[in-house]
């Protein structure tokens, strides 16, 4: 259960102990995970642990009802989206290394999930949903675990419209059939249409709030704008508690 990281006692594999070997190859470029990514980086720490307390939360709104796609987004760009959905769809895949998990970046206007793992950053969604490539050809794996991810490809011209496109909604009953869960990292819901159309494709969505930083009254729009969708929570991210990085988690 603890494979994800690979775990070696000499001093250069713990020095690079972030380099984790992907299935693709692309552990040859030695881009590092990113730090916030601590379910990778760091499964001993506090904020590692807040993530499997939400996770934990998660699961058992899902012996409520079925949620194999969650999503999500925040108000404004930059609340911790990205950071959010990885260690999630991480923390996951350490606890239940016999589901099929899926980490899709469906932020088609500058998604980061791949540059946070450290994967080769295309061809990715906006690939996939042009018909220009083919779902295993988008697909990316560490060798550790069974976290599948999609990144999410080269910014198209028109991302809103491939969202709402009839190959992203093949993509999603696809992704339902051949995976126990989808974990969907969308754009801020405020600026643009995309979070808002496919939250109502989603089983659940979460909503990312930076602490000490987002008004409430953009958090209230943010709700407004994804009405028809099931928001399941909120997730406070980044708020101080003593010096140690906190995240609370609200499901409702
Ligand atoms: N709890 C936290 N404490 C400190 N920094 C954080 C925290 N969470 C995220 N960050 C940092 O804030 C920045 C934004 O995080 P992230 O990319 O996850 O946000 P996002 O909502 O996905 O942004 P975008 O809207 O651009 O997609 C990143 O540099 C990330 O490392
Ligand atoms: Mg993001």
């Amino acid at each position: 259960m603890h494979s994800v990281i690979q775990e070696n006692d000499t001093t250069q594999e713990r020095r690079t102990e972030n380099f984790l070997h992907r299935s693709d190859g692309s552990s040859v470029s030695q881009a590092p995970v990113n730090d916030r990514v601590v379910s990778l980086t760091a499964p001993g720490s506090v904020a590692a642990e807040q993530y499997r307390s939400l996770y934990y939360r998660l699961e058992r709104l899902r012996e409520q009802r079925p949620m194999r796609l969650v999503a999500f987004t925040s108000a404004l760009a930059g609340e911790g989206k990205t950071v959010t959905a990885a260690n999630l769809a991480l923390t996951s895949a350490r606890a239940n290394p016999d589901r099929r998990i899926l980490l899709i970046d469906a932020d088609l206007r500058g998604g980061q999930v791949a540059e946070m793992l450290a994967f080769r950053a295309r061809p990715g969604l906006s690939e996939l949903l042009q018909g220009d490539a083919e779902l295993r050809e988008v697909v990316r794996r560490f060798k550790a675990n069974r976290l599948a991810v999609i990144p999410s490809g080269q910014v198209p011209e028109e991302p809103t419209q491939l969202l709402a496109s009839p190959r992203m909604k093949e993509l999603l009953r696809a992704v339902r059939e051949g995976f126990d869960e989808v974990y969907l990292d969308l754009p801020p819901a405020l600026p643009f249409a995309d979070a808002s159309i496919l939250g109502t494709l989603s089983d659940a969505v979460v909503l990312v709030v930076r602490a000490n930083a987002t008004a409430g009254k953009h958090v209230h729009q943010a709700l407004e704008h994804l009405a028809g969708s099931s928001v399941v929570g909120c997730v406070l991210n980044g708020a101080a508690l003593a010096s140690t990085p906190y995240l609370k988690s609200y499901v409702r």
